[in-house]
């Protein structure tokens, strides 16, 4: 991925299109060697149009590959979000080991579902000569996103035994249906009437069998993000733990549970690479919302993805919840790095700022792992981190330690005037009130990713530090408002270009 150092707001290590408009991620599937990332693009435009799939490769998570267009418009519509299905046994007929993707054709008032299939690992396509595979039979326009996979019935014994899921979103529940062959699709249940956030549109549902805690049990992990009324404010992404029997999700929680993937604003449509080549199951994002998508301020190109997470579920006190945690590849970004002198944070006198940890610059794509710990007797109700770009210009990630909260203050790093209300201080509640606080935090030049209670909670925010004359680097000051608080370990890492 070559990185146009030019923009300023370019990200340095996330992935971003050539030019021109990105969203979701689409037909991720890991095949001889490669993780495929498509995405919904539109090639004439920074602002959303006719859906296409972008797409690009990387065989270690972290440097990408552009690849020419997979999909184009045709005249049975837009190419909308889906996935991507590697189809071993060759239960199609298309031949063995053909990638199929399965994505939504929209046209003006209708989405059906669709295939096409590639024969080249994912280079050339061909659509399907008798799409669409699922037609749209309900009144609703909104009936779209297609995740597929295999659900082997006992994948101890005979992995080939199984039949093909498909789930998808119709307004605002998520339909199932089955397959034997990725042709004919029978529908097997619902799932969602009633239950979790319903401020909008459903969109871009998932579905994971993942262990708890690493242990032999397992249980389902639905997704579903949901086009506004979300956590932060607009769209946002919410998950539902449960079973799956192969035909219908069922939820562990009562209706009004409201989980949250993450509490920043930036975070949607995430979707997790089918067929793996290790046991970890990996995500990412497109890290934007829907309310104002079409207004950041970036040039040549606009969207970008979350780094990759691996994803995984743990029993907490109150059932049991997702965690995130970015993966051990990034480490591979690392550059120089910077210990940060441990000791006592002190309160800034009357009307003063905090005294700056070092005079130091460091560059503003980098990596930070801090941890505080808490007195016995404690004054202070927020600790953290700042980084300041120019005077009045920063970005606050730390413990609302009155709340127990993780919280990200983006306030001061918000160039979106249409959405003041958008940039409001973000805060996640931390399952546990232990006196240790340990932060992980990705900062690139347009983005921020903190990750807290061992990846119980993620706050994921797009940031515009003002691009006019500022030095492309930050200062760090660690901060609290009272006594009680010591940096007990921290460290940042400068993080180089993800080129390929
Ligand atoms: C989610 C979404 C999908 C749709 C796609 C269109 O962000 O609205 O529901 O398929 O984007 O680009």
């Amino acid at each position: 991925m070559s990185t146009p150092t030019r923009e300023p707001y370019r990200p340095v290590y996330h992935f971003t299109p050539p030019a021109n408009w990105l969203n979701d991620p689409n037909g991720m599937v890991y095949f001889q060697g490669e993780y495929h990332l498509f995405y919904q693009y539109h090639p004439g435009s920074t602002l959303w149009g006719p859906m296409h799939w972008g797409h690009a490769v990387t065989t270690d998570l972290v440097h990408w590959r552009h690849l020419p267009v997979a999909l184009y418009p045709d005249e049975l519509g837009a190419i909308f979000s889906g996935s991507a299905v590697i189809d071993w046994h060759n239960t199609a007929g298309f031949g063995p080991e053909t990638m199929v993707a399965i994505y939504t054709h929209d046209i003006p008032n209708a989405q059906d579902q669709c295939l096409a299939t590639s024969h080249d690992a994912g280079r050339t396509w061909e659509k399907y000569a008798y799409n669409p595979v699922v037609l749209n039979t309900i009144p609703l326009r909104d009936f779209r996103d297609p995740k597929v996979f295999w659900y082997a019935s006992n994948p101890d014994v005979d992995p080939a035994a199984g039949h093909w899921v498909l789930l998808l979103v119709a307004g605002d529940v998520v339909l199932f249906y089955t397959s034997p062959d990725l042709k004919q699709w029978t529908q097997s249940g619902s799932f969602g009437a009633g239950a979790g956030a319903k401020g909008g549109v459903w969109e871009t549902p998932e579905l994971l069998h993942l262990a708890v805690d690493g242990g032999a049990e397992r249980r389902w992990l639905l997704v579903v993000a949901v086009g506004d009324g979300a956590i932060a404010g607009g769209s946002g992404v919410q998950y539902f733990v449960g079973d799956f029997d192969g035909h219908v999700f069922t939820s562990d929680n009562p209706n009004d549970t409201v989980l949250w993937a993450d509490y920043g604003a930036d975070f949607y449509a995430p979707q997790a690479w089918n067929d793996p080549p290790d046991d970890r199951r990996i995500w990412l994002a497109w890290m934007s919302n829907w309310a104002y998508a079409r207004e950041t301020p970036t040039t040549a190109f606009r969207g970008a993805m979350t780094i990759p997470r691996e994803v995984a579920l743990t029993r907490t006190p109150a059932g049991i919840r997702l965690v995130q945690r970015p993966v051990v590849e990034l480490a591979m970004l690392r550059s120089a790095s910077w210990r940060l002198a441990p000791g006592n944070i002190a309160p800034p006198a009357p009307g003063e700022p905090s005294p700056e940890q070092t005079d130091r610059r460091y560059p503003e794509a980098l990596e930070c792992k801090v941890t505080f710990q808490c007195a016995a007797a404690i004054t202070a109700q927020r600790c953290g981190i700042r980084f300041c770009y120019a005077e009045g210009v920063y970005l606050e990630a730390g413990i609302d330690l009155a709340r127990g909260a993780l919280f990200v203050d983006r306030t001061q790093v918000w160039e979106v005037p249409e959405h003041p209300t958008l940039a409001v201080v973000q805060t996640a509640p931390l399952a546990s009130a232990g006196d240790m606080h340990h932060l992980h935090i990705f900062l690139d030049r347009s983005s921020v990713e903190v990750f807290a209670g061992g990846g119980q909670v993620v706050i994921t925010d797009q940031i515009f530090p003002r691009s006019d004359d500022r030095a492309p680097d930050v200062t760090v000051q660690l901060f609290a408002d009272g006594e009680g608080v010591r940096l007990v370990e921290g460290v940042i890492y400068a993080l180089e270009p993800a080129a390929g």
